[in-house]
């Protein structure tokens, strides 16, 4: 092998050695700079005749070219590597199955508070949301629950280790109740020295809270508030409209409303509310969907008002448990022990 085809196998060998592109330029420096071996070799013809510098300048040429172009094929091969070695690291891989997005759905108790909203702002009921967390005031005292009172037993109710003004512990609401108060005192405001006040005509759903829990009773609970006060509003009114209410939420005329006598501080007269249906599973049996009355003087005093002039009606039902019947669940907590099985049915 002569010193020519020795040379370009050294600068194959060396810009195979070189692994990145800085390391090639330096390896074709030593080979085809300006005092690298192929320009020594040139200069090294001086001396020599005007023929031998032909075949000899011939010769050298021919090594340059393999060694450029070993050079360039290189350079190629260094800057594929590279693109490969990006494409892997950014690869996507667009055969993995998609991400599924499951459908969701309202729980059945939302679901159930939805159409009762949508029922009363039909029938002219604003939906007010008020705080779980009450004042003793709200809760009881506003309701005419005198303090130290038996009544306020009917409940057992959660206490916050936290304090309101008059240095009595906050409660979790009980029942939706303090909204009456609540709603009707910033209404009474909003017209206090007007001639005439609109009527207070509001539904107030939302969480509540006691210490109960079996098959029908739940610590947290859902209850929705109803309230219509005016300057002549009855009884009859407050019957008429829940029968209204209930035909359209069970979307059927066939069933009764009863108003049975009862006791709430807040209401006098008072009365639970049943309802029987004529069809179907419940048929025949009186069940209990609602308390209800005529709003107390003291509570109408308490909201603001007067109690000579204005006069009207609340009820107070349980969310649950009109889902309940609505959906035919016998067990009050299915409704929140999460399990998708009995939820996914409802969607
Ligand atoms: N707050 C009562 C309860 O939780 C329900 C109730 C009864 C609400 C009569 C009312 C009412 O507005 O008039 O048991």
């Amino acid at each position: 092998m002569n010193e020519l085809d020795t040379l370009v196998d050294n600068a194959k060998a060396a810009f195979a050695q070189a692994s990145a592109p800085a390391d090639l330029e330096n390896a074709k420096a030593q080979f085809l700079g300006k005092s690298g071996r192929i320009t020594e070799l040139m200069k090294g013809m001086a001396q020599l005749s005007v023929e031998e510098k032909k075949s000899r300048g011939a010769a050298i040429n021919v090594a340059k070219q393999a060694i450029e172009a070993a050079l360039n094929a290189r350079r190629q091969q260094l800057a594929d590597e590279e693109l490969n070695a990006q494409l892997r690291a950014e690869a996507l891989d667009v055969t993995l199955p998609g991400r599924r997005r499951v459908g969701g759905g309202l729980h059945p108790v939302a679901r159930a508070q939805e159409r009762i909203e949508a029922i009363f702002s039909s029938m002219g009921f604003d939906v007010a949301d008020g705080p779980e967390i009450e004042t003793d005031w709200y809760s009881f005292t506003s309701l005419n629950n005198p303090p130290n009172h038996p009544a306020r037993s009917m409940q057992d109710t959660f206490y916050v280790d936290m304090k309101d003004e008059e240095g009595l512990l906050l409660n979790l609401r009980p029942h939706t109740s303090p909204m009456q108060v609540r709603y009707a005192q910033a209404h009474a405001k909003k017209y206090a020295g007007q001639a005439h006040m609109p009527d207070i005509r509001v539904i107030a759903p939302g969480r509540t809270y006691r210490v109960d829990s079996d098959a029908t009773h739940s610590p947290m609970f859902h209850q929705v508030e109803g309230l219509w006060i005016g300057e002549n509003v009855s009884f009859k009114d407050l019957k008429v409209m829940y029968l209204d209410f209930i035909r359209a939420f069970f979307e059927t005329d066939a069933l009764k409303l009863r108003f049975r006598p009862s006791y709430f501080p807040f209401t006098e007269p008072s009365a639970e509310i049943d309802i029987m249906f004529e069809h179907g599973p419940l048929a025949g049996r009186w069940l209990e969907v609602s308390g209800s009355g005529q709003v107390h003087p003291q509570v109408v005093r308490n909201m603001g008002l007067d109690p000579e002039r204005y006069i009207g009606f609340a009820f107070g039902s349980g969310i649950d448990r009109l889902a309940m019947l609505r959906y035919g669940v016998n067990d009050l907590r299915l409704f929140f022990d999460g399990d998708l099985r009995f939820l996914s049915q409802f969607q």
